[in-house]
């Protein structure tokens, strides 16, 4: 079924444009599936759409990073991007437009822009004396640093800056700014962060210095090209820019506001919050529908993902593991990917990424949940219906009420950006929908002869798997066809609308068409097995690299501790670990996971005063985070353990 678009404004919805000096990973997938699974809903409820991300490139560290690379800063932009293009292809999202800030479109919006405000009195020139952080292009106040030089947000020495400079009056709009988020409570989103917003901005703003001097890479200064405009300026403008800002006022005024604008938590207050709503304040314009600033996938030890700390995770070797390990299409393991992200975490909260999780998540969610009861349907449909759906008589519609549930809960979801109610809605359904097979169990059905009841019961199984199929098609854009194309309903030429979202919409004739399982179960049990291996080989391969000294310097890194083990107790299902509670002085003991339980029982280590690696990055084994680590002898095989020879304090450092 078609439907009729539902507005005549076009639903615009904005990724952060991501600085083109290194590959996409994580973070920046995260942001833009959300964006593309909002576009694919919206697209869904018959709105015309406008998904937009793109690159931002003039940006002072991607000179450096050319340079590094032998490159013309362009030369490397273009590089950087086709690399964007690719991962964005492979994992499906499905943008309208991709801007990148070297465009001569936006350049000329952004020069515009700038003379405008100049013109109007908002942006004004005057000296610039104080700090910048290059690798995050952001000025910083003396007192924001970090033991006096260093950078709040990276941690990485910053730069001294004494230059003329133009600056935008943001501390003349922070009283309008105060009451828009107040009068609006859906601008800034979600709650906790609003409320971090409104104290940044309540503490009063200061006028944001938006030039620097001109590299020759990035937007000269309109009548002053000694002048540059500042990369984040100049990035601002794009949401403008892609809405037909300045050059198609038709696009423009069917376009404007965006409704949902997608950023991290990190660019939130600052620039998306303040600065960018300050401007568009000054030029006249309607504020955004929502402006949400999401969590951050953060590594095992809490720190962010990102190739500045030296720690990626990359979502296609993540798809790669899936695909390795239980043989599923690329298709299905880039949803899966695209599943795991936006159900393992709410928006709006961190996130740790484990691989392993990914791989459970697919086993228990994906093959168990989901794949096992189209597997188990479509067999019974060919068996006892001659592999078509039949019109059911009275008895059908069993599910009702489980559907209408997980539809409104997902619709929920949807708009208001709690991605996680979606698959949450859908696997309540799934839930409902196995138990209602085992219950009704059709195979007795068929046996006892009771063809109106079977008919009704299959039909209700059916009917159920499609509209999960319509349910998570936004989050899972080709395992949904997929299904419908096992449904038979791709056959019979059945649009996915969500209009369809309601019990009873399976057409009658519709000839199921099994296929490969689209989600083939993992063996974890090997999957632990390999990883404990690899550990292990790794251990090895280190041994055998000969002796490496290290300097004191780096003895200090470790932080050794004297920790008292309050309580031991073995790990189940693994015979070797011990499960240990220590007091380390803290606040709260620890817990730790100790590679000894075949060597010592729980009641020899309780009450001694063990050595810690307190600064070890936490872990998950087996199951239970270990927050450190205790010391023994024996290369192989612990022989002895390391504990303090007379009574001290637990916490007392090791030296
Ligand atoms: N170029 C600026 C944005 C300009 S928008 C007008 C920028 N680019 S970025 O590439 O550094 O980051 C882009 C987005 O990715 C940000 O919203 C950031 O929060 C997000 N992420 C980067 N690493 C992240 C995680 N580890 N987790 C989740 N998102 C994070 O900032």
């Amino acid at each position: 079924m078609s439907v009729e678009a539902t507005d005549a404004k076009t639903f615009y919805v904005t990724t952060p444009i991501y600085y083109v000096n290194d590959a996409p990973h994580i973070g920046h997938t995260y942001t833009t599936v959300a964006a593309d699974v909002i576009a694919r809903y919206q697209r869904m409820r018959g709105r015309d759409v406008l998904f937009a991300t793109g690159t931002d490139e003039h940006a002072e560290k991607v000179v450096r990073a050319a340079e590094a690379a032998g490159l013309d800063a362009q030369a490397f932009a273009d590089r950087v991007v086709t690399a964007y293009h690719d991962a964005w292809g492979r994992m499906n999202m499905s943008y309208d437009r991709f801007i990148r800030t070297t465009e001569d479109v936006h350049k000329g919006i952004v020069a515009r822009v700038f003379a405008q405000l100049l013109e109007k009195g908002d942006i004004y020139k005057d000296q610039y004396q104080g700090w910048y952080c290059v690798p995050c292009e952001t000025y910083l106040r003396e007192d924001e640093l970090v033991d006096g030089r260093n950078c709040p947000d990276c941690g990485r020495p910053v730069e001294e800056m004494a230059q003329d400079a133009y600056f935008f009056r943001t501390s003349a709009y922070d009283d309008d700014l105060v009451r828009e988020i107040d009068r609006r409570p859906k601008l800034v989103q979600p709650d906790t962060r609003r409320n971090e917003v409104l104290s940044f901005i309540r503490q009063g703003l200061r006028d944001n210095c938006v030039t620097r001097l001109n590299t020759g890479w990035g937007v000269p200064v309109p009548g002053d090209e000694g002048h540059m405009i500042y990369v984040w300026f100049d990035a601002l403008i794009n949401y403008l820019t892609v809405a037909g800002y300045g050059y198609d006022d038709e696009k423009f005024a069917r376009t404007w506001p965006p409704d949902v604008q997608l950023v991290g938590k990190d660019i939130l207050p600052r620039f998306h919050a303040t600065i960018w709503p300050a401007i568009l304040m000054a030029l006249g314009l309607e504020l955004p529908g929502t402006i949400f600033g999401h969590g951050w996938w953060v590594s095992a030890g809490g720190d962010k993902i990102s190739k500045s700390r030296g720690k990626v995770v990359d979502p296609q070797a993540e798809a790669e593991l899936l695909i390795e390990e239980s043989g599923c299409t690329t298709d299905v393991a880039i949803d899966s990917v695209r599943y795991y992200v936006l159900r393992e975490v709410p928006f709006g909260q961190d996130g740790t990424f484990s691989s392993e999780a990914l791989l459970g998540r697919f086993n228990a969610d994906l093959a168990n949940d989901l794949g096992n009861l189209l597997n188990r349907t479509l067999p019974l449909v060919e068996r006892y219906l001659g592999g078509e759906v039949r019109q059911p008589g009275p008895g059908a519609g069993c599910l009702t009420e489980q559907v209408t549930a997980a539809v409104s809960r997902a619709e929920r979801g949807y708009e208001e950006l709690d991605f996680r109610d979606v698959p949450e809605g859908a696997w309540d359904l799934l839930a409902s929908a196995n138990k209602f097979v085992d219950e009704r169990a059709p195979w007795d059905l068929h046996k006892t002869g009771k063809k109106v009841e079977l008919t009704a019961v299959l039909y209700d199984i059916l009917d159920t798997i499609r509209v999960v199929a319509l349910l998570i098609s936004p989050v899972m854009p080709t395992v949904a066809p997929e299904i419908w194309r096992q449904l038979g309903l791709e056959e019979m030429a059945v649009e996915m609308s969500w209009d369809d979202c309601e019990v009873g919409q399976t057409p009658v004739g519709a000839k199921v068409e099994r296929g490969r399982p689209i989600f083939p179960r993992i063996d974890m049990a090997r999957v632990r097995q390999r990883a404990e291996q690899q550990a292990l080989q790794a251990q090895e391969q280190e041994g055998s690299q000969g002796q490496q000294m290290i300097s004191h310097e780096q003895f200090q890194e470790l932080d050794l501790r004297v920790g008292r083990v309050l309580d031991a107790d073995r790990v189940e299902g693994a015979d070797k670990l011990l499960k240990l509670t220590v007091d380390l002085g803290e606040e709260q003991p620890r817990t730790l996971v100790a590679g000894v339980a075949q060597q010592f029982g729980p009641r020899e280590l309780i009450g001694q005063n063990v050595v810690v690696v307190a600064n070890l990055e936490p872990a998950t084994i087996h199951g239970v985070q270990s927050q450190g680590m205790i010391l023994a002898a024996g290369e192989k095989e612990p022989v002895a353990l390391i504990v303090a020879d007379r009574d001290c304090q637990p916490g007392e450092k090791v030296t």
